[in-house]
């Protein structure tokens, strides 16, 4: 009894000693009982601020790494659910904080009331917010001791606003990254804390590199907080970004996915097949028939595409052929649609796949040519034949989809 109770005075000794020491590795004696005591002392709270299931990756690192880092994940916000055919659905966020046992807060709007005294309840040493998609009040701003970090697909201060990888890509640059930065009152402007270069080959598209760079952010993200946490990066150190390199990048349109071949180069098109993968899509105004019956004008969806040099493609092409007329090229493993620009005499936009309106599948390129280019040619639309000859909004009316598929 004597001796188990000197032994008790012993470790109580040893972690007091270690406590003031700043040195924890002593507390391992009796890990449960001080872990909590632990947490209270050094962990920083840290609240996440997400909706899609792109950045569902780094909640998860966060989780992940929150004891081994000094952190801890005390609560997220996501966007509230929303009602999909009479079920409520979650944001992927909300659902993988449920799974996680993280408190979930989803207020309407990041400036009610009510919200803020929660958030300023929970006293959160840092703010973590990505693809969050709401814009944060002053008072908000306010909230966490140390400030609010963003993570941000682009190379900052390119692409400020909404839809950054969207416009990266359909400006054909050729790198992007991710930046985390702290959040200011104006849109995307704070100083960056940390940034990474990514070079881009022209075959990425939207979806696929938002998850790959808010996977790379989660990385530096743990990397970085601890730092931050203990005041080693701050505000006032962060790199401010210089305003002359300002590119914005406004919320996207759903007319934008409309291909042009009339004014755009192959190049631009294929880079808004690219950024626009996702949402909303592209199409293209092509005319085309099934049978010997008048073309009729559909806007075809086109999920990727192709760029090739006119030279690589010329020996499918007839000589005598309209400037609008599509052709079945050879090109690689499987044939192509090539479809040649109007404003850009060495290219051509090299097509795969296609989903014509009505039908429930998208095609290959040689079944495309088989159901409507060995009739008649098929032929791209300028603005003026496409109003005339595409029904109203939703294109492919019954009428036309039966004729079609009659074909
Ligand atoms: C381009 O990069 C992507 C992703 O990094 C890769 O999957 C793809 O194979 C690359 N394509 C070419 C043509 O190099
Ligand atoms: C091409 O034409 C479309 C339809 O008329 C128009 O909306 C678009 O702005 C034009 N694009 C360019 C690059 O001129």
């Amino acid at each position: 009894m004597a001796l188990q109770r000197r032994a008790r005075g012993l470790e109580a000794l040893l972690v007091l000693l270690a406590l003031q020491a700043g040195d924890f590795s002593f507390v391992g004696l009796r890990e449960r009982p001080f872990h909590s005591l632990r947490t209270r002392l050094h962990a920083g709270r840290v609240v996440f601020l997400g909706s899609p299931a792109c950045v569902e990756v780094v909640l998860e690192r966060l989780c992940q790494a929150q004891n081994e880092k000094g952190f801890e994940v005390c609560a997220v916000v996501s966007r509230p659910p929303k009602r999909v055919k009479k079920a409520i659905t979650k944001t992927p966020v909300h659902a993988l904080a449920d799974k996680l046992g993280v408190s979930v807060l989803v207020p309407s709007s990041a400036k009610d009331p009510d919200f803020l005294d929660e958030l300023e309840k929970l006293k959160p040493d840092v703010c973590v917010t990505a693809a969050y998609g709401e814009y944060l009040p002053k008072r908000f701003l306010q909230a966490p001791k140390l400030g609010t970090v963003n993570l941000h697909p682009s190379l900052l201060p390119r692409w400020r606003g909404a839809s950054p990888v969207q416009r990266c890509l359909v400006a054909g640059d050729t790198e992007t990254g991710i930046t985390i930065l702290y959040t200011v009152a104006k849109m995307d402007a704070g100083p960056i804390i940390v940034q990474e270069k990514l070079p881009l080959n022209g075959s990425e598209t939207s979806p696929e590199l938002l998850d790959y760079l808010f996977g790379r952010g989660a990385d530096l993200l743990v990397e970085v907080l601890p730092k931050l946490l203990k005041g080693g990066i701050t505000m006032d150190t962060a790199e401010a970004q210089d305003e002359r390199l300002v590119e914005k990048a406004p919320l996207i349109s759903k007319d934008e996915g409309k291909l042009w071949p009339h004014n755009e180069t192959a190049l631009q098109m294929r880079d808004k097949v690219r950024g626009f993968a996702g949402w909303p899509g592209t199409t293209l105004p092509l005319a085309l028939s099934g049978s010997m019956a008048p073309l009729e004008g559909f806007r075809v969806k086109v999920s990727s595409a192709e760029v090739a040099s006119l030279d690589a493609v010329k020996d499918s092409i007839s000589p005598d052929a309209a400037p609008e007329e599509l052709f079945l090229v050879d090109a690689g493993e499987e044939p192509a649609v090539a479809l040649r620009p109007a404003n850009d005499a060495e290219n051509v936009l090299l097509l795969r796949s296609f989903h014509v309106p009505g039908k429930p599948h998208e095609v290959p390129a040689k079944t495309f040519h088989k159901g409507y280019m060995s009739f008649q040619p098929a032929k791209w639309l300028g603005p003026k034949e496409e109003a005339e000859l595409v029904a109203a909004p939703s294109v492919g009316t019954k009428k036309k989809q039966r004729r079609v598929r009659g074909a």
